[in-house]
C-alpha cells in the first residue's frame, strides 16, 4: 500500500528537477514522481495554459485525459479561472464536471504558477475513491508547485 511521504518526495523531485527551467520537462517528472508516491492517485497530470482562458493537456500518467478544457468547464478550468486550489470530495456533486473517466469519484486540481507569478496551467489529481483529497495534501502539494515552477 503507497502512502506519500511528501517531505521525502519533495527531496526526490528537488534532486531530480535541480537547475531544469524547461516546463514540460518539470511537469513530466513531477507526473510519474507524484503519481506512483501513493495508491489514491489514479490519475495525475498537468493541463497548460496555451492561450487565454483556453487549457490544453500536457504530461499525465494514468488512463485518457481529455484534451482542451476551456476555463470555464470543470474543475480545472475553475482552478485555473479563479487561480485556487479545488478539493473535490464528490465530483458527482461538482457542477459542470468533466468525466474523463467513469471511475473517478474524487479530484484535487491547484493552479500552477512560473516565477513571475503567471499561471502557466494546472495540476490535476483524481481518484477512485470518494473524498481522498484532504488540507496536507493541499498544502503539500502547493509548497512542491511553489518549490518546482517559482523558483
Ligand atoms: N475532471 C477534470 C477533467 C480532466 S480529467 O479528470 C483528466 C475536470 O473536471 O476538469
Amino acid at each position: 500500500m503507497a502512502v506519500v511521504d511528501y517531505d521525502y518526495l519533495a527531496k526526490v523531485i528537488e534532486s531530480l528537477t535541480h537547475g531544469e527551467t524547461d516546463e514540460v520537462a518539470l511537469m513530466a517528472t513531477l507526473a510519474c514522481e507524484l503519481h506512483h508516491s501513493d495508491d489514491r492517485f489514479d490519475w495525475t497530470g498537468f493541463y497548460r495554459v496555451v492561450e487565454p482562458n483556453l487549457l490544453k493537456i500536457g504530461p499525465y500518467q494514468g488512463g485518457h485525459g481529455c484534451l482542451v478544457i476551456p476555463f470555464d468547464k470543470g474543475v480545472c478550468g475553475a482552478a485555473a479561472k479563479t487561480q485556487t486550489t479545488q478539493l473535490v470530495d464528490d465530483v458527482e456533486a461538482f457542477s459542470g464536471h468533466i468525466a474523463c473517466s467513469s471511475t473517478t469519484k474524487s479530484e484535487i486540481v491547484l493552479p500552477v504558477f512560473d516565477k513571475n507569478k503567471k499561471l502557466i496551467g494546472v495540476l490535476d489529481i483524481d481518484s477512485n475513491q470518494s473524498a481522498a483529497f484532504n488540507k496536507n495534501d493541499q498544502h503539500a502539494l502547493e509548497a512542491i508547485l511553489k518549490s518546482v515552477f517559482e523558483a
